[in-house]
């Protein structure tokens, strides 16, 4: 198997590393990095729990091999808090709606509303709630996810 330079940025930090040409960015976040808010569940792409932030991007993380990522700009869970601990607009929100449950899957949904809603072009209600179909919940109910989404699409600031 071949070996591969990669260097990534990584919630602000230089990571430099060596990694196997199979290696998905999922397991190199979650297994070498040391990020372990980056879920694996399905490992192909259904579930949505792997998701990260790639240059601004929302991205299933067990999808893209850790090669396709040299020179991007990763964000993981970790990195959405301020240093001072305040939590981001995304994190705030689904902590007042308690849409957390079990949390297996949390990190992918935040990280999916924080892409959508983090630019100059906000996403809209339907675009939010339509995100949301690609987050496989197994608690089920979503419905404080859903008031979640719903409040970053309507409130200004979020
Ligand atoms: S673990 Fe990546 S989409 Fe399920
Ligand atoms: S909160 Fe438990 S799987 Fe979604």
């Amino acid at each position: 198997m071949s070996e591969h330079r990669v260097n990534l940025t990584i919630n602000g930090r230089r990571h430099a590393a060596t990694v196997e040409a199979r290696m998905s960015l999922g397991d190199y976040l979650r297994d070498e990095a040391g990020y372990t808010g980056v879920h694996l569940g399905c490992e192909h792409g259904v579930c949505g729990a792997c998701t990260v932030i790639v240059d601004d991007r929302a991205v299933r993380s067990c999808l893209i091999l850790a090669v396709q990522a040299d020179g991007a700009e990763v964000t993981t869970a970790e990195g959405l808090a301020d240093s001072d601990g305040t939590l981001h607009p995304v994190q705030q929100v689904m902590r007042e709606e308690h849409a957390l449950q079990c949390g297996f899957c949390t990190p992918g949904i935040v990280m999916t509303l924080a892409a959508l809603t983090g630019g100059q072009d906000k996403a809209d209600e339907a675009t939010l709630m339509n995100s949301l179909s690609g987050h496989i919940c197994r608690c089920t109910g979503y419905q404080g996810i859903r008031r979640a989404a719903r409040r970053l699409a309507a409130e200004p600031g979020t």
